[in-house]
């Protein structure tokens, strides 16, 4: 796909079966990236459709060994002009009084070490390349709401890798961005205690959207170094409004 936005560029997605990850690779895939998209479900990854090149590997995030071996093998292949880590999880028992030290554990591992798997193992590549990370973390890492303390802290933790990472690696020509999005309606909402009503999924973000803006930042120049980005959904959040309750639709209109 000769002059497509993404010609001539390595992708590489972590958590591309579902979601935000899924329609990032297809996104970027479309637009001439070749793709390298893993999850655990490698079945569930897009591969091909639409004469996109997309090639899917299995991987556990939250085993050290895999991401090495995955992101080794696409780097020495490659090499990695971006890498999206859209991997992650949240589980029902998410309020204190209810969270095990093995609960505790597991959303630790997936959510933030693998993302600084992915990133440590890529780091030669995105050198070399003068590369760009994307780490999909979440309002939820900047304030309080009920996803839990683990997550928060998993998703504010996210948030502080990418700018220690950028502090350091932007002087060889790495950049580092969180999004932080707001509520996007995909799969892991089904894991909240209480799944949001079709209201508030139908007002909430769309995986698309996200996945347009992990393609806004890999078409910057070079020069141009986005440290975070916040995207919410108009209807129901504002910035430090938790809650995604819908308003009267009068408000909605107006
Ligand atoms: N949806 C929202 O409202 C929202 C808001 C803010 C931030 N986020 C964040 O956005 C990211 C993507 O979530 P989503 O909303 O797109 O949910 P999703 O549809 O459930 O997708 C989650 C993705 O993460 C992958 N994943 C989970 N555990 C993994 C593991 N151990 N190793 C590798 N991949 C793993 C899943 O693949 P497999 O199960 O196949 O491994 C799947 O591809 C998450 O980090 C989430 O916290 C979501």
């Amino acid at each position: 796909m000769e002059g497509a936005a993404l010609s001539g560029k390595t992708a590489l997605v972590i958590g591309a079966s579902s979601g935000i990850g899924l329609a990032t690779a297809n996104l970027f895939a479309d637009v001439g990236a070749m793709v390298h998209a893993a999850a655990r479900r490698r079945e569930s990854i897009q591969t091909g459709a639409g004469g996109r090149n997309v090639t899917a590997h299995a991987l556990d995030i939250s085993d050290k060994e895999a991401v090495w071996r995955t992101v080794e093998e696409v780097g020495k292949s490659d090499g990695i002009d971006i890498l999206v880590v859209a991997a992650g999880m949240n589980f029902p028992e998410r309020r204190l009084e209810q969270l095990t030290a093995e609960g505790w554990d597991a959303m630790i591992s997936v959510n933030l070490s693998g993302a600084f798997y992915a990133i440590r193992a890529a780091l030669p590549y995105l050198r070399s390349s003068g590369g760009l990370v994307v780490l999909i973390s979440s309002v939820s890492g900047r304030w309080p709401d009920a996803s839990g303390p683990a997550y928060q802290a998993s998703k504010a933790g996210m948030i502080e890798l990418a700018h220690a990472a950028g502090f350091e690696e932007h002087v060889n020509g790495v950049r580092f961005t969180s999004i932080l999005p707001g509520i996007v309606d995909t799969p892991i909402l089904d894991n909240r205690p209480e799944p949001p009503p079709k209201e508030v999924r139908d007002a909430a973000l769309e995986p698309e959207d996200v996945a347009q803006a992990c393609l806004f930042l890999a078409t910057l120049p070079p020069r141009a170094y986005v440290p975070e980005l916040t995207m919410i959904p108009t209807a129901i959040q504002a910035l430090g409004k938790t809650s995604t309750a819908t308003p009267p639709v009068s408000q909605v209109d107006e």
